[in-house]
């Protein structure tokens, strides 16, 4: 294989805090310059960027389209159906293929196996999308809402309650490079993956409890995060998780446990009254459109990094 592109973006973590600080500023930035609605900066100029979907999406196929054509760029949609990766196609070959006609790729999928597969035998930048594994624009996203809302990313407490699945690892990355206090509570055979857990604990930067407790998980909580119990590829075994997820769900009681002053986010899409009662995702202490809206910021930025813009 010929490589000759330097970066990815598929951890949190492979990059260093002051890269990752670096974006994240830069994000900040790029979003009141295209909120003044100023169009002249133009950097994904005569670019293509192809967006590989897998799985279904809103904000992710939305945000990377529009931001990369706010920037001057061109992004082509491809459907799960229309590659089909892995059966019709195999996944070396999409990366090769979509490198000899685009600048950039943007890949959601299901086995982390296949983003890696990707990263190794593209030559230009592969963004993660999402992955079973983990989903590094979310918590990007997530934490320019937090310096947004708290005025601080350093030093806030992030209470997770739900599945500790790709989500979950991302924060965990993210807590690896910035000192944060996150906690997870899930249910018994649902904590996160044991190794991303004790190597963002070998980081030494944050305090990461990881938890069985709900009620103790979100005590003094800057921020209560939740996500669906069935993700993508699960919705079969949804009937089962309501089942196995019994106390788990964000409500009132444990919104009023984090204390008054704690924010409600979920990356969404949600099912309301499952992981969270249509009550608190709808009250006044939830910030999921501003979260929402942070996918096209965080991205704009880690697109402009991989480009080398
Ligand atoms: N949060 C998120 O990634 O949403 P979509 O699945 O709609 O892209
Ligand atoms: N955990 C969810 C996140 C969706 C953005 C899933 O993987 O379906």
């Amino acid at each position: 294989v010929e490589k000759t592109k330097v970066k990815d973006f598929i951890h949190i973590n492979d990059f260093d805090k002051e890269t990752i600080k670096k974006i994240l500023d830069r994000a900040i930035e790029v979003k009141e310059l295209i909120k003044s609605g100023e169009r002249t900066f133009q950097p994904f100029k005569g670019k293509t960027l192809a967006m590989v979907f897998a799985k279904p999406s809103l904000r992710t196929h939305v945000s990377f389209e529009t931001g990369f054509s706010l920037l001057g760029g061109h992004a082509v949609y491809l459907a799960p159906e229309d590659i089909q990766m892995g059966s019709r196609e195999e996944t070396r070959d999409v990366a090769r293929i979509l490198s000899r006609f685009t600048d950039i790729v943007m890949a959601r999928v299901f086995t982390h196996k296949d983003i890696l597969t990707l990263s190794k035998y593209a030559t230009v930048p592969i963004i993660n999308g999402l992955t079973d594994y983990n989903h590094p624009c979310q918590i990007m996203a997530d934490a320019i809402t937090l310096i947004e809302h708290l005025g601080r990313l350093e030093g806030s407490k992030v209470a997770y309650v739900g599945d500790g699945n790709n989500v979950v690892h991302s924060w965990l990355e993210l807590a690896s490079l910035f000192p944060i206090h996150f906690t997870c509570a899930t249910p018994k055979g649902f904590e996160p993956d044991a190794k991303t857990v004790a190597k963002a604990r070998q980081a030494g930067i944050s305090k990461i409890v990881i938890t069985n407790d709900p009620k103790e998980a979100v005590k003094g909580a800057d921020i209560v995060y939740t996500d669906v119990w069935a993700s993508m590829g699960q919705k079969e075994e949804a009937q089962k998780r309501r089942l196995m997820f019994k106390g788990f769900q964000v409500d009132q009681n444990l919104m009023d446990l984090a204390g008054s002053n704690a924010l409600f986010m979920h990356c969404l899409p949600a099912e309301k009254g499952v992981e969270v009662t249509e009550e608190v995702i709808e009250g006044p202490k939830s910030i999921i459109f501003a979260q929402a809206e942070n996918r096209l910021h965080a991205q704009n930025a880690i697109m402009l990094h991989v480009l080398g813009e």
